[in-house]
C-alpha cells in the first residue's frame, strides 16, 4: 500500500519490528487477552500471513499509536481488532486505521467489510458501536459465538500468564 497521512500521522502496513509496540497498545486499552491471539508469536504469524490488513498509525516521531488487524478470505472482509493508544483516543487515527483498511480491502475485491464490534455488555469493556457507526458502519443483529475448547485439547491454555 501507500502510506497516507496528515501532517502529523501517517497509516503503513506492519512490520515485525512495530509487534512490540502493538502488544503494548493492546495492554494499554486492556484488551490483552491471551497471548495465543495477542501475543508477540501470533503477530509476528498475522504480519507474514497473505490475505491480512495489519495497519499501524505513526506520529512524527516514528511511534506507532495504535493499529487495526483485518482479514480478507477471498470473498468477505472483517477487522478483527483495532486500538488506538489510550492518550490519543478522539483525535481521529481510528477513523484513518479504518479508512486506510477499507482502501486495502477494496483493491481486493471484497464487496463488504464487517467487524464483531464490543458493544460493551461483557467484562469492562468500552461500549466502541458509536465509533463503528461514525467510520460507516450499521448495526446487523447477529451473535459471536465462540468454541474455546481447539487450543486446550491441543495441551494450550488460553489463561496462561501475558
Ligand atoms: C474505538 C477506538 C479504536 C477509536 O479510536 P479513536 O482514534 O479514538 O477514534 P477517532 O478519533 O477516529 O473517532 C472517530 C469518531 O468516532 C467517535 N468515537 C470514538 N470512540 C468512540 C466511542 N467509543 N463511542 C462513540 N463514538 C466514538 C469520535 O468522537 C469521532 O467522532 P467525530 O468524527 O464526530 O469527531 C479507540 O477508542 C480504542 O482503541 N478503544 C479501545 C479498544 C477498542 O475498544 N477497540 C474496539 C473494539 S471493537
Amino acid at each position: 500500500m501507500t502510506p497516507s497521512s496528515t501532517s502529523d500521522l501517517t497509516i503503513r502496513k506492519a512490520v515485525p519490528g512495530d509487534i512490540e509496540a502493538i502488544v503494548q497498545i493492546t495492554k494499554d486499552n486492556d484488551h490483552f487477552w491471551t497471548p495465543a491471539v495477542d501475543g508477540v508469536e501470533a503477530l509476528a504469524r498475522i504480519i507474514a500471513r497473505d490475505g491480512n490488513v495489519i495497519l499501524v498509525s505513526v506520529d512524527d516521531d516514528g511511534k506507532v499509536t495504535g493499529f487495526l488487524i483485518g482479514t480478507w478470505d477471498g470473498a468477505r472482509a472483517f477487522i478483527h481488532k483495532i486500538s488506538v493508544s489510550p492518550v490519543i483516543h478522539h483525535k481521529g487515527t481510528g477513523r484513518m486505521l479504518v479508512s486506510a483498511a477499507i482502501e486495502e480491502f477494496k483493491k481486493t475485491g471484497a464487496p463488504t467489510v464487517a467487524v464483531s464490534a464490543a458493544d460493551g455488555t461483557r467484562f469492562d469493556e468500552e461500549d466502541s458501536t458509536g465509533f463503528w457507526e461514525k467510520v460507516g458502519f450499521e448495526y446487523i443483529p447477529a451473535r459471536l459465538m465462540i468454541n474455546f475448547n481447539i487450543w486446550e485439547k491441543n495441551g494450550g491454555n488460553l489463561h496462561e500468564d501475558k
